[in-house]
């Protein structure tokens, strides 16, 4: 059959082309200390609200905890193919390490029954930013450590749903956790300064491949990858100076986490000031950094125009801001700019190691209205459309792109943001945890269903 390139149908995205939503733990569960749960260093940052905007309280954020069956259903009846979820390692480890909580594990496995009996497959991430608390109090992520500690939560997790679960996303976005968390004082534990940065970046890969070869090792057929956060950066102008702070902030941005785990190393071509990282290395580093990941996932939210600057040092570049630039921005005051997916996608496909992309999250925040029952969110909606018209023209070029997940099913706590930013599928009243399904959600499942748009 033909189709105008324009027009999109589910079939041109291939029979085996995994649709999903991804959700997170801490974004969607609530109930922080229910059942043995331990705090974690989001539950301590968000416990003070003058961190968060408009002063929000997490409260029960949308209530996962208590809805799973409900939400999990409704991304069933959606027609999608994959339910991505964190784990919290504080509801199975409340310590961080040592005693299991029998409750947290029956939680996990009741998520994953049920995802199984809607036929949906779990995708299941490991570390979605929530450190145990305790273990942030002996250094968190820049204490070497980390490596130990986190082998240990992940060996009880593939020990306890490996034989369920198949497909592991061993860790999110590391540059956002350790960017914004350790470097800039922005998200939790709000650590600042380039040492604290470098250790965390540097002991997040580690984990990353450690992780990836622990899971091969008991669970021999999983599929494995990371989620990797991306952004389309251009320069301000054809300025030398500018061109190369442009390609500098790439290499921060797109390069700095997948080099190190291809087998390339750190991406000190363009910063050789980078090379400092390498003080924190141990003998062997080199090797343990790399592992053969299945997939590789992308999230690919904002564009970034950049410039030379001074400041930060090593990177020695900033971005213009979008609001000054007049770019159309989401309610984060965030570029948002699909057309550049395409050539991320490229940009990744050209590694000779990537073997399969899959868009582990996809998605935007725009202000919501809920009117006699009804969002009509056209614009997050057209969005999806022209992400997708992206990635379609990526597959028709022959690239490796495996899948599609929203972000999000349901509208969810977004850290440092609070509720104001929305980017579900499905609208939640948080005052009574009632669902809406928004008009791309309705949109979705009938495109799904084999609807051309
Ligand atoms: C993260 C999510 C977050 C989303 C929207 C991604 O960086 O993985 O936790 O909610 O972006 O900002």
């Amino acid at each position: 059959m033909l189709y105008f390139w324009g027009m999109l149908k589910r079939e041109q995205f291939g029979d085996d082309f995994e649709w999903g939503v991804t959700i997170s733990a801490f974004q969607n569960e609530g109930w922080s200390d229910a059942d043995g749960k331990g705090p974690s260093i989001w539950d301590t940052f968000t416990s003070n609200t003058s961190n968060i905007n408009n002063a929000d309280k997490i409260g029960h954020a949308s209530n996962f905890y208590k809805q799973f069956e409900e939400d999990i259903k409704l991304a069933s009846q959606m027609g999608l193919d994959v339910f991505r979820f964190s784990i919290s390692w504080t509801r199975i480890l409340p310590n961080g390490t040592g005693t299991v909580n029998a409750k947290g594990i029956a939680f996990y496995n009741k998520v994953i029954e049920c995802c199984l009996s809607n036929g949906l497959k779990p995708y299941v991430t490991l570390y979605h930013w929530d450190l145990p608390q305790v273990l942030h109090e002996e250094g968190g992520w820049t204490n070497r450590q980390i490596v130990d500690w986190f082998l240990a939560y992940t060996e009880v997790c593939v020990q306890q749903f490996g034989d369920r679960v198949k497909h592991w996303v061993v860790m999110n976005e590391p540059m956002t956790f350790t960017g914004l968390g350790y470097f800039m004082g922005y998200h939790a534990p709000a650590s600042k300064g380039i040492i604290n940065f470098l250790k965390a970046a540097h002991h997040a890969v580690l984990c990353m491949a450690q992780g990836g070869r622990l899971i091969r090792k008991y669970i021999p057929d999983a599929q494995i990858g990371v989620a990797l956060s991306c952004s389309y950066v251009k320069p301000v102008n054809r300025l030398p100076k500018n061109v190369r702070a442009a390609k500098r902030m790439e290499a921060l941005l797109n390069r700095f986490f997948i080099e190190p785990l291809l087998g390339m190393g750190y991406p000190t071509d363009v910063m050789p000031a980078l090379k400092m990282i390498q003080m924190i290395f141990k003998k062997g580093d080199e090797q343990r950094m790399h592992f053969d990941f299945d997939f590789i996932g992308l999230q690919y939210y904002f564009r970034v125009v950049a410039r030379h600057s001074l400041n930060p040092p090593i990177l020695f570049a900033d971005e213009i801001p979008p609001v000054e630039r007049k770019a159309i921005l989401n309610t984060m005051n965030l570029d948002v700019y699909p057309k550049g997916l395409n050539k991320l996608l490229h940009f990744y496909a050209a590694y000779p190691k990537v073997k399969s992309i899959v868009l582990s999250e996809s998605g935007v925040c725009f202000p919501d209205f809920l009117v006699n029952d009804h969002v009509y969110d056209t614009r997050r909606l057209k969005y999806h459309q022209k992400m997708l018209r992206q990635v379609k023209k990526a597959i028709n070029q022959g690239l490796p792109i495996k899948g599609y997940f929203v972000w999000t099913l349901v509208d969810n706590f977004e850290w440092k943001e609070g509720f104001e930013p929305r980017f579900g599928l499905v609208y939640v009243d948080f005052k009574t945890q009632k669902r809406t399904i928004k008009h791309s959600g309705n949109w979705f499942r009938e495109f799904l269903k084999g609807k051309v748009e």
